[in-house]
């Protein structure tokens, strides 16, 4: 078996596209939408994801605003910033870029953001109406990869699913969000004695980690979905050549870079035995941004109904 590709690119225009027409409405009528995103620190990743979360931002029609504060930032400061962006009438979703430095209160920050301004879904009552099966914002990759599947017609109903990882940004609420729609989800993490077996009954294979290639051909039931949620790093000739053949592109990226993106999925093997795989890059990860906004955009809604 080949794997057909699950690109996020269509997926994300398709989101894109629809958010762009909510934000024009919105703005005609005076209520453009509007993302602030507080970033502490100088983490590169962290600065970019945040300098993509704007320019989408910027394309969409949508107003957004990145608040910079340096890495000694402490608790209190960072607590009057959001509860500041949570009086104005102007921003409807507040974003802060985790992780924050290690001497920073990161879940009371979280739980001073509004839950009406909650757009990453990370806020306690934001789960909570996660659990309940209630509406509220819901973490933007896990919500984006039930779009992919519901865009490439990928069932969901009565299958069994596996998901690698039990974050509370990823695994937790995408083994709530398929267990919502009948699936039977196993959640598997580094104490599931034999992994790879739970994981080669599962028609949906989530796989976040978070380590290099950890899902080889033994964990991948033949005709499965595998959602590779991870974002790593190889940097060998060997290592490329193992993970991708001999993919010139992929030579290239770490002669020229010193290295390549890699999932949590060994792509050879996936391409071989599923029937849908999501290609790092290109898979989920612009997902996240087009879910960003559309949760940006029903706060707005929200805040003018
Ligand atoms: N760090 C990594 N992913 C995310 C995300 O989706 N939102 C925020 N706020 N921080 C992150």
């Amino acid at each position: 078996m080949t794997a057909r590709l699950l690109l996020a690119k269509p997926v994300a225009e398709k989101i894109q596209a629809e958010v762009a027409e909510i934000a024009r409405h919105l703005t005609e009528k005076g209520h453009k939408p509007g993302l602030a995103a507080v970033l502490v620190g100088n983490d590169p990743a962290s600065h970019t994801y945040v300098g993509s979360k704007v320019k989408t931002c910027q394309n969409l029609g949508l107003h957004s605003e990145k608040i910079e504060l340096p890495t000694e930032t402490t608790t209190e400061p960072l607590l009057a910033v959001v509860e500041d962006l949570n009086r104005r009438s102007d921003i409807h979703g507040i974003l802060v870029q985790m992780p924050l430095p290690s001497h920073i209160d990161s879940p009371a920050i979280i739980r001073a953001i509004h839950p009406d301004k909650d757009v990453d879904g990370f806020h306690p009552v934001s789960a909570g109406r996660l659990v309940l099966k209630q509406d509220g914002f819901v973490a933007c990759t896990p919500a984006g990869i039930i779009e992919m599947l519901a865009f490439y017609d990928i069932p969901i109903r009565g299958t069994r699913a596996a998901i690698l990882g039990r974050s509370t940004i990823v695994g937790l609420p995408m083994s709530l969000l398929l267990l919502h729609r009948d699936a039977t989800v196993t959640i598997c993490h580094s104490r599931t004695p034999d992994i790879a077996r739970v994981a080669r009954e599962a028609d949906i294979l989530v796989a976040a980690i978070g380590r290099t290639a950890f899902v080889t051909e033994d964990f991948i039931r033949e005709g499965a979905t595998v959602i590779d949620v991870g974002i790593n790093r190889v940097s060998t000739p060997e290592d490329v050549a193992e993970y991708f053949g001999d993919d010139e592109k992929r030579r290239a990226d770490v002669e020229k870079k010193g290295y390549s993106i890699i999932g949590d999925v060994h792509p050879r093997h996936a391409v071989e035995r599923a029937a849908n795989f999501t290609p790092v890059p290109g898979g989920v990860g612009p997902l996240t941004i087009a879910m960003l906004m559309k949760n940006t955009v029903r706060a707005a809604e929200r805040s003018v109904r």
